[in-house]
């Protein structure tokens, strides 16, 4: 199991992780996830904007594949995260999705957000939480820039609840070494598996975004459970 370091040298850590991994991350994410992690992220964009297209925030977008599939709904996004290389693979996709896909791109950290109070009318994450050292303080971070009635979306992968020996198998196994294999980074992808095991279940992470100050917290199960959105309104 890959443990890194804590606080502030974990930080530098994921972000060099982030950044040599960058050019290979989309082909990892197509494969690993057997093409599944696309339309993942388009249920996420729809729990985003269920009505009229507004202002989003998709924070740690990396190659900003979440903040694309909600701008090509109609919302204009911010896409920010704090690693360079992720953020010029997803610039590069931004420039050739057409007119009318509007994201803007912005390197910053979640921790410390910087806009102002109730800018958005949602905020988007997908796959991203699990790196965050400080639950608490990003989802402070989060409300505090949400308009009241903002929607939070929450993407993540879950391992298997019970059961599913294939699931956690692959999980082990198959993604370590196929990630590796397609990125030249098999220790990005033994991070992947750990960091899944160690996150919170679903239903523990239901209970921060309640204590945070969250409401009318909803679980989406996505494609067996392998993955899950979190909404949840401020
Ligand atoms: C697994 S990728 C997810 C990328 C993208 N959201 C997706 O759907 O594929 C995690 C991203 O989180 C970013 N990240 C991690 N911690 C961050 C932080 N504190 N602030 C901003 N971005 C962060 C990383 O740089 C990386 O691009």
């Amino acid at each position: 199991m890959v443990r890194l370091p804590e606080s502030s040298q974990r930080i530098q850590a994921i972000r060099g992780m982030f950044s040599r991994l960058a050019p290979r991350y989309d082909l990892g994410n197509r494969v690993l996830s057997l093409g599944l992690d696309s339309s993942w992220r388009r249920s996420a964009a729809r729990l985003a904007q269920p009505g009229r297209p507004g202002l989003v925030l998709d924070v740690a977008t990396g190659t900003a594949d979440l903040a694309l599939a909600v701008a090509r709904l109609g919302s204009r996004v911010v896409a920010l995260d704090f690693c360079e290389e992720m953020l010029q693979v997803g610039m590069g996709k931004g420039r050739k999705a057409g007119p009318g896909v509007d994201v803007a791109f912005l390197l910053g950290d979640a921790l410390s957000l910087p806009f102002p109070l109730d800018t958005f009318d949602a905020v988007t994450i997908g796959f991203g939480m699990r790196n965050i050292p400080d639950l608490a303080r990003y989802l402070a971070e989060v409300r505090r820039v949400l308009k009241p009635g903002g929607r939070l979306v929450t993407l993540e992968l879950y391992p298997p609840a019970h059961g599913s020996r294939a699931h956690r198998w692959y999980l082990k196994h198959v993604v370590p070494g196929v990630g590796g294999l397609l990125s030249g980074q098999g220790v990005a992808y033994e991070y992947l598996h750990s960091s899944i095991r160690q996150f919170s279940t679903p239903e523990e992470l239901r209970d921060s975004l309640r204590d945070a100050g969250f409401g009318a917290i909803e679980i989406v199960p996505l494609h067996l459970r392998a993955a899950m959105v979190h909404l949840a309104i401020k």
